[in-house]
């Protein structure tokens, strides 16, 4: 078939290139001229395992372009994607307003009868807001289809081509049909493509987003009881992972859930619930519990330093929301470092991918007070002179330091894991103050 996905971001990109992997022709739109522009000499402006070599490939053979505007031989397309950002408003709302443009230009554009894929997440009834104004610009049959978009960052490809399920909301059974068309060299079960209203695919995709964001702030909120009252939250954790209602995924305490999608699909689900008059309990608690988290891995550290934090040097390993992308959009290193620099504190920082990223976006939310935070291009350089280091984001490359060599260079041998990836490590014996998320009084021990 031939496409036109518009967004190169992390799921225009992969989804451009996974169709164009799949045999399909497709030219991926984006109105950033640096981003296209960077495509086109072969950058790959995100990092994603195996993307770069995908997308070289795929331009190789000719099966993709960027492009800022649709050009003129794309219009005749067989199916368009709007997988555009759709960011967090003031109220926590989303804003759709890229999808809706985009939903105008497709309908002043095409040439034929086709479908209009939305992948973007966005609130429930943007369907039919897009449905009118495919509507009301063209008299082609213009259909749009719900296609929301489940991938995770950092295992993008995977989940692409291994999609757990693939959620279809769809008007006619023209558009099924075609839907299937698309994704059948994925060669899926009949079971993994779902087929429903659109207005119940808009919502699923909030829903799932919530659920996994509940079950995080869930466990947090554990780790702090446990810390309270003494228990480890590992055996509480294996002991709710092994029941089969609940399984064990999503039930890692840490620094609070971060990215481009639960914090902002949380908040926009709360707030069209509100909307449509149900209020969300449990989904405006999640959101709260995540905010209190981060100043609750800050206090940690805080009270880690002593007295008097002023002048006192943290280093800080990880700064993208997860291990295995340079995205940093609602990290928890964000609001952790604001938090440390307040309150005085030197920090120094590392990650393997997002430190540009970090920086960039320290400095347009605290402006120059982001000039005191110091990068280190070696993880080992963070630590010289530390009086604490702060694990925030748990790389591999951080699971195995070697912590004599690091304490060696640190001025008091203090960590804050809070990943407690370094909670079996011996840490102790070496001499450390290990301070974990409920791992219980005997966490940094040697293993027995
Ligand atoms: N990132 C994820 O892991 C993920 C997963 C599932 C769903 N989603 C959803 O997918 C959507 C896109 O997310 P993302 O992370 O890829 O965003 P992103 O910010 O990485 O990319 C969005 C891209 O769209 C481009 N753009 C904006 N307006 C445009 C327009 N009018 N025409 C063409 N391009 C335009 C931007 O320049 C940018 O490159 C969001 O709704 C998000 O919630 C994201």
């Amino acid at each position: 078939m031939n496409l036109v996905v518009f967004g190169a971001g992390y799921v225009g990109l992969v989804t451009a290139t996974g169709l164009a992997e799949l045999g399909h022709s497709v030219v991926c739109v984006d109105t950033d001229p640096a981003r296209v522009a960077a495509l086109r000499a072969g950058d790959i402006p995100i990092f994603e395992p195996g993307l770069a070599e995908l997308v070289t490939r795929n331009v190789r053979e000719g099966r993709i372009g960027f492009e800022t505007a649709v050009p003129a031989a794309a219009r005749t397309a067989d199916a368009w994607f709007i997988a555009v950002g759709t960011p967090p408003s003031k109220d926590g709302s989303a804003d759709i307003s890229a999808v809706l443009s985009v939903a105008e230009t497709i309908a002043s554009l095409a040439e034929r009868r086709a479908l209009v894929v939305v992948k973007s997440t966005v609130p429930v009834g943007t369907g039919d807001r897009v449905q009118a104004l495919l509507d009301g610009g063209s008299r082609l049959g213009l259909e749009h289809v719900s296609n929301p978009e489940f991938l995770r960052e950092g295992t993008a490809l995977e989940d692409f081509f291994q999609p757990e399920r693939i959620v279809c909301g769809v008007r006619t059974p023209w558009a099924e049909e075609r839907m299937r068309a698309l994704y059948t060299p994925l060669q899926l079960e009949a079971s993994q493509v779902q087929i429903t209203s659109v207005r119940s695919a808009e919502l699923c995709k909030y829903a799932a987003n919530a659920l996994l964001a509940l079950r995080i702030s869930f466990m947090n909120e554990m780790a702090r009881l446990c810390d309270a009252l003494g228990a480890d939250v590992r055996d509480v954790r294996r002991a709710l992972g092994s029941d089969s209602r609940i399984g064990p995924r999503y039930l890692y305490p840490g620094p609070g859930y971060g990215g481009s999608c639960f914090p902002k699909d949380v908040q926009a689900l709360a707030h069209f619930g509100r909307d449509a008059g149900v209020t969300l309990l449990t989904v405006e608690a999640t959101h709260e519990t995540n905010e209190r988290q981060r100043g609750w891995v800050v206090d940690k550290v805080l009270r880690a330093l002593g007295p008097n934090p002023v002048g006192k040097r943290v280093a800080l390993w990880g700064l993208a929301f997860k291990p295995e992308t340079d995205d940093v959009r609602e990290s928890p290193a964000l609001a952790v470092v604001t938090k440390l620099l307040a309150a005085g504190v030197e920090v120094r920082v590392h990650d393997p991918e997002a430190t540009d990223n970090f920086l960039r976006a320290l400095q347009a939310s605290v402006g120059a007070a982001a000039e005191r935070v110091v990068r280190c291009e070696r993880a080992l350089d963070a630590v010289d002179d530390a009086d604490a280091l702060l694990l925030l984001t748990e790389w591999r490359s951080y699971r195995a330091p070697d912590f004599p060599a690091l304490g060696a260079r640190m001025r008091t041998r203090t960590i804050v894991d809070a990943r407690n990836v370094w909670g079996a490590a011996g840490v102790s014996a070496l001499g450390f103050a290990y301070h974990s998320l409920g791992l219980g009084p005997r966490a940094g021990d040697p293993t027995p």
